[in-house]
C-alpha cells in the first residue's frame, strides 16, 4: 500500500497535524496523496497541510469523495453535524477512521449507511514524532484487511494495539492524556532543578531527555517499572529520599485518582 493510500483529514486541528507528519515521516503515503478540510476560519491549518504538499478543502465530502481513508478528527461535539454532513459521500468504500474521545462506533456507523466501514484509534500526539501509543477498535462492517490498513498506518507512527471498546475511555485516560501528565512532571522537575540553581534551558533539556529516556528503557526493557525504580533507587541514596517525599505528597494516588477521574469524564461525554 505504502505511499499509493489516499488519506484524508477531516479536521486539521493538532492530531491531523501530528497523523499526517508521521505517516509522511514514515513513507505511509505522500503529500499529493494527502487531503484535508476544516472550517474557512481555520485557514491557518490548512496552510500547515499545504506546506506538507497536501491538498485543502473546506468541503468534508470533498475529502471522501477524494480518499481511501477518511480520518475523522474533528472535536467530539462536532461528529454529529459532521457525519451528516458527510452521510451521502461516504460509501462502503471507504474506511473511516475516527480519532474521537468519546464516541462510540455505534454512534458513528448510526449516522452514516448501513454497511459503512468503521474503526475508532485512540491515539497520542506522540505519533508526530513516530512514537505514539494507539488502540483501535473494529466496527460491525469493519473487514481484517481495514483492521490491518489502519493498524498498519498507526504502527508506522507508533504502537497499536487492537482492544475492545469497553476499555477506550480508561486508554484514553492513560495514553492519550497521559503525555500531558508527563509534561507537567517534567516542567515542575526542571522547576525544582532551577530552584535548585541549574539554568532554565539545561534543566528543561535534562528533564525532557530523562523522560525520554526512561520511557524508552520501559518500553525496550519490558520490565516492570518498580524494577527499573529499583536500579535508581540506592539504599541510603538520594533517590530514595526523594521517593520518600513523592510519597509523601501521595504521588501514585494523585496519578491513579488522574486517569480515573479522566475516564469517567470520558464515560459521562
Ligand atoms: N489532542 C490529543 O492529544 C488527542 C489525542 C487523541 C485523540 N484526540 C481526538 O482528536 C480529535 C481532534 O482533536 P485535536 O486536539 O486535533 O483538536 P483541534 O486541534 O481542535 O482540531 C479539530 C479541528 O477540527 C475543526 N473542525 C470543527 N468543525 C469542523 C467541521 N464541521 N468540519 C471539519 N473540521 C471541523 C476544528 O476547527 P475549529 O477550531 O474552528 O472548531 C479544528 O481545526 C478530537 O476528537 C479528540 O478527542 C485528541
Amino acid at each position: 500500500m505504502a505511499a499509493a493510500v489516499r488519506v484524508g483529514f477531516v479536521g486539521a486541528g493538532k492530531m491531523a497535524q501530528a497523523l499526517a507528519r508521521g505517516f509522511l515521516a514514515a513513507g505511509l503515503t505522500k503529500g499529493s496523496n494527502i487531503v484535508a478540510s476544516c472550517p474557512p476560519q481555520d485557514e491557518h491549518l490548512l496552510k500547515e497541510f499545504q506546506a506538507l504538499g497536501a491538498q485543502t478543502t473546506h468541503s468534508n465530502a470533498s475529502v471522501a469523495q477524494q480518499c481511501d481513508v477518511v480520518v475523522l478528527a474533528v472535536k467530539p461535539h462536532v461528529m454529529p453535524a459532521v457525519l451528516d454532513d458527510m452521510r451521502a459521500s461516504v460509501t462502503s468504500g471507504h474506511v473511516v477512521l475516527s480519532i474521537a474521545a468519546g464516541v462510540s462506533v455505534q454512534s458513528i456507523e448510526d449516522r452514516l449507511e448501513p454497511g459503512c466501514r468503521v474503526l475508532r484509534a485512540m491515539p497520542n500526539t506522540a505519533v508526530q514524532v513516530r512514537c505514539g501509543a494507539s488502540v483501535l477498535v473494529r466496527g460491525t462492517s469493519a473487514t481484517d484487511e481495514d483492521a490491518r490498513t489502519t493498524s498498519a498506518l498507526l504502527r508506522a507512527v507508533g504502537s497499536c494495539d487492537l482492544v475492545a471498546e469497553q476499555l477506550v475511555d480508561a486508554v484514553t485516560a492513560l495514553s492519550a492524556c497521559g503525555p500531558a501528565y508527563l509534561y507537567v512532571a517534567a516542567e515542575a522537575m526542571a522547576d525544582g532543578a532551577v530552584k535548585m540553581g541549574v539554568p532554565r534551558d539545561l534543566a528543561q533539556r535534562l528533564a525532557a531527555q530523562t523522560v525520554a529516556g526512561a520511557g524508552r528503557m520501559a518500553v525496550e526493557s519490558g520490565r516492570h517499572p518498580a524494577q527499573l525504580k529499583e536500579d535508581v533507587m540506592t539504599p541510603g541514596g538520594c533517590t530514595a529520599a526523594a521517593i520518600h517525599r513523592l510519597e509523601d505528597f501521595r504521588f501514585r494516588a494523585a496519578l491513579m485518582g488522574a486517569v480515573e477521574a479522566a475516564t469517567l469524564h470520558n464515560r459521562r461525554a
